[in-house]
C-alpha cells in the first residue's frame, strides 16, 4: 500500500533520521532494488535484492564494450500524501530506443513499470516527505551480463532499479548557476550515441565537467562536435533560453531528447509563448534575457553566467542573482504538476496506490 499518509511519514522521519531538507543529489543506501534477467531470448522473473552488488562475468559486454542503459526519473510525495511518478512511459520508451541503439535486449513496458512501482514499494520510507524540494530518485539500469570478447552483442543482459532519495542536482537549487563553454573535448557525436542515455557519453563528458568543475562552475556547455558553433548540451541537461516571449531550445542530433523539456516546451505554449526547436547559435548568447538548464534531476537550472573562456568573452543573465520570470514561472508549474499541487492537465502524472 503506498497511499502513504503525513502522519505514517512523520513516523517515517524519525526513524530514517534523514534531514529531507539538506538532501543533495547523490547516492543514499535504501532498502533493496529490483532485478530481472534476460536469458535465452526472453525475461525472467522479477527478483528482489537487499544487497548493493551484482555479481558479473569479468567478461560481461557491459564492463568492455559499454553495453549499458540507463534512466532517471523521480517519484514526488505531494501534500496528500501520495506517490506520484512523471511521464514513466517515456522513460520506458527512451531505454527503449537506447537498448536498440547499443543493440541490447528492450525492456518492456509493462516489465519496466512493475519493477519501478516494486522498487519505489519496497522503499517507501526513503520518499521524502512533501514541503522539502526532496524527491525519490530512481534509476533503472540495463547492463550486458553475457560474455564476450569479440566485439558483438551479448545474449544476456540484466535490468536492475534501485532509488535514493534526492535533493537539488546543483547546490542551491533555484539559485542560478555559473556555467563554461568546453571546446577542448566533445561529449557526442552528431551520428553517434549521444542522443541515447548510454554510459559511454557521461565518461566522455568527465573530461570537460572536471575541467569546468575545478575552476568553480556547475557544469560545462557542450556545443557541437562538428561545427562547435551550435549549443548542444549543459553536462546532464538540455539547454533553453527565453527571449521576445519565445522558448529557444537546441534541435541536435547528439543532446538526449530530455522529458522535462518536452514538457516545458508544452508549458510554455500553454502560457502563451512561441517555441522554437532549432540549432542555437553560441553567437545568439548575448541576445538572449534567459537562459537555464533543464532534466529530471537538474529540474530547472537558470544560468547567471556563461563563461566563453577561450574567447575571453561573460554572458549574465540574471538581475540580482535572481531567476527570470518566465524561468520561475516554468520552474513553478512543473514542480506543482510533479508534486500534484496543480492541476495535471496533460496527464502527465501516475498516482500510485
Ligand atoms: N541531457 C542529458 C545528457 C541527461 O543526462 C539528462 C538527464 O536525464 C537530460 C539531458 C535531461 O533529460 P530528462 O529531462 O529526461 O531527465
Ligand atoms: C537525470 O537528470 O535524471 C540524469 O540522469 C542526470 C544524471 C546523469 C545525474
Amino acid at each position: 500500500m503506498l497511499s502513504l499518509c503525513i502522519d505514517n511519514f512523520k513516523t517515517i522521519n524519525m526513524e530514517n533520521n534523514i534531514d529531507w531538507g539538506k538532501l543533495g543529489f547523490g547516492y543514499m543506501k535504501t532498502d533493496y532494488n529490483v532485478r530481472c534477467y534476460y536469458r535465452n531470448g526472453k525475461w525472467g522473473e522479477i527478483e528482489v535484492s537487499s544487497s548493493e552488488y551484482i555479481p558479473m562475468h569479468m567478461a560481461a559486454s557491459a564492463l568492455h564494450y559499454g553495453q549499458e542503459a540507463f534512466e532517471g526519473m523521480k517519484a514526488y510525495c505531494g501534500k496528500d500524501g501520495k506517490v506520484r511518478l512523471f511521464r514513466w512511459e517515456e522513460n520506458a520508451k527512451r531505454l527503449q530506443r537506447s537498448a536498440r541503439g547499443t543493440h541490447m535486449a528492450e525492456v518492456p513496458t509493462k516489465l519496466f513499470y512493475e519493477m519501478i512501482v516494486k522498487t519505489i514499494k519496497l522503499n517507501a520510507r526513503f520518499v521524502p516527505p512533501y514541503g522539502h524540494g526532496a524527491s525519490l530518485y530512481i534509476r533503472p539500469l540495463l547492463i550486458g551480463t553475457g560474455a564476450e570478447v569479440g566485439v558483438k552483442p551479448a545474449k544476456e543482459y540484466m535490468f536492475i532499479v534501485f532509488v535514493t532519495p534526492v535533493g537539488p542536482y546543483f547546490k542551491g537549487g533555484l539559485t542560478p548557476v555559473k556555467i563554461a563553454i568546453v571546446r577542448d573535448s566533445d561529449r557526442a557525436a552528431p551520428l553517434g550515441t549521444g542522443d541515447l542515455k548510454v554510459g559511454g557519453n557521461y565518461a566522455a563528458s568527465l573530461r570537460g565537467t572536471v575541467k569546468v568543475v575545478s575552476q568553480g562552475y556547475s557544469s560545462p556547455m557542450y556545443l557541437d562536435s562538428c561545427e562547435r558553433r551550435y549549443i548542444d548540451e549543459i553536462g546532464a541537461a538540455n539547454f533553453f533560453a527565453i527571449k521576445n516571449n519565445t522558448y529557444i531550445t537546441p534541435k541536435s542530433t547528439s543532446i538526449l531528447p530530455s522529458i522535462t523539456n518536452m514538457s516545458l516546451i508544452q508549458l510554455a505554449e500553454d502560457i502563451g509563448l512561441k517555441v522554437e526547436r532549432r540549432p542555437v547559435d553560441i553567437e545568439e548568447l548575448s541576445t538572449f534575457e534567459e537562459v537555464g538548464a533543464c532534466g529530471t534531476a537538474a529540474v530547472i537550472s537558470p544560468i547567471n553566467e556563461i563563461n566563453d573562456m577561450d574567447k575571453g568573452v561573460v554572458y549574465k543573465y540574471c538581475k540580482d542573482g535572481k531567476p527570470g520570470p518566465t524561468s520561475l514561472k516554468l520552474y513553478e508549474t512543473l514542480v506543482g504538476i510533479q508534486y500534484g499541487d496543480l492541476p495535471d492537465k496533460h496527464n502527465w502524472v501516475t498516482i500510485l496506490d
